[in-house]
């Protein structure tokens, strides 16, 4: 059974794909990004499934997706931001950490996200006023990031490249 060398959380526009790709590009292993993995086995796109069957039809979906690349994967790994939120998924990753995973989080300001992000349609929870949307899921997703990371990066001033160098750093 396979296991994650990395996992990356942390809320939308923190990097946890860029910075994914650059890791797996410096140390040679595979990336692999749940949201990606959820599109693909469900053949929509992840703005369609919330659109037409909600969030906890999604987050039922990603959980699955989690399960599979913890045992399956053992590169890089990039989850959804909100993949913290479901508390079967949240025992899964508790599961990796206490088996010795490295579980990264991403920490990231409001005022560097939000040109990270966009805050487009493929957002589907940041829609209306995105800012104060980020804000309030950042407030209430921050305890579970912090109980879960055993690494943790602000990347606000750091660029891709310094992100996934300082993570090689800690991990
Ligand atoms: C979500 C973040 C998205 C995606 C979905 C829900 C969230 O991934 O999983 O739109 O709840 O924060 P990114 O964090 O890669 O944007």
């Amino acid at each position: 059974m396979a296991q994650p060398r990395l996992v990356l959380i942390g809320p939308p526009g923190s990097g946890k794909s860029s910075v994914g790709r650059r890791l797996a590009e410096l140390t040679g292993l595979g990336w692999r990004d749940t949201d990606a993995d959820v599109a693909t086995l469900s053949g929509r796109s992840i703005s369609d499934i919330f659109l037409d069957e909600g969030e906890q039809a999604f987050r039922t979906l990603e959980r699955a997706a989690v399960v599979a690349a913890l045992s399956e994967h053992d590169g890089v790994l990039s989850l959804g931001g909100g993949a913290v939120l479901d508390p079967a998924t949240r025992d899964e990753l508790r599961s990796y950490v206490d088996a010795g995973g490295c579980m990264v989080f991403l920490d990231v300001s409001l005022s560097a996200a939000a040109p990270r992000v966009g805050f487009n349609r493929s957002r589907p929870l940041l829609v209306g006023n995105p800012r104060q949307q980020w804000k309030a899921l950042m407030d209430h997703r921050r305890p579970l990031y912090e109980e879960l990371a055993t690494v943790t990066v602000l990347t606000d001033a750091l660029s891709v490249d310094e992100v996934a160098t300082s993570i090689l750093e800690l991990e």
